[in-house]
C-alpha cells in the first residue's frame, strides 16, 4: 500500500512536470516575432535632400526631416513652407513647442 502510493506520487510528479514543460513550451511556438523597427521609406532620402538643399544646417535639417518623414510618410515639397501638403509633418512639435520638422 505504501509502495503503490509512492509510485502514484512519483507518477503524478512525472506527469505534472512533463505537462508543465509542454504548456510552457507552447508560448515559444505561438509567440509572434518582435515587430520590426519601422523602416524609413525610400522616398524620404531624396525628398529630404531636396527639402534641406538650402538649409543653413543641412545635416540637422536632413536628420529631422528623416525622422518626420518616417513618422508621417510624407515631406512637403519645396525648401520651406508647403507644410499643408503634409499635416502630420506640419503639426509635429519639438520640446520647445515649435515646429520639429524643417
Ligand atoms: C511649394 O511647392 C511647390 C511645388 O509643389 C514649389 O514649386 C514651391 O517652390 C514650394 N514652395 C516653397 C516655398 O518652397
Amino acid at each position: 500500500m505504501k509502495l503503490s502510493f509512492a509510485a502514484l506520487l512519483l507518477l503524478s510528479v512525472v506527469l505534472l512536470s512533463s505537462f508543465l514543460r509542454f504548456t510552457m513550451a507552447v508560448p515559444n511556438h505561438v509567440a509572434s516575432p518582435p515587430p520590426p523597427s519601422p523602416a524609413i521609406p525610400s522616398f524620404c532620402d531624396p525628398k529630404c535632400k531636396a527639402r534641406c538643399a538650402k538649409a543653413g544646417y543641412y545635416q540637422r535639417c536632413y536628420d529631422y526631416c528623416i525622422i518626420c518623414c518616417k513618422d508621417c510618410k510624407c515631406v512637403p515639397s519645396g525648401t520651406y513652407g508647403n507644410k499643408s501638403e503634409c499635416p502630420c509633418y506640419r503639426d509635429k512639435l519639438n520640446s520647445k513647442g515649435t515646429s520639429k520638422c524643417p
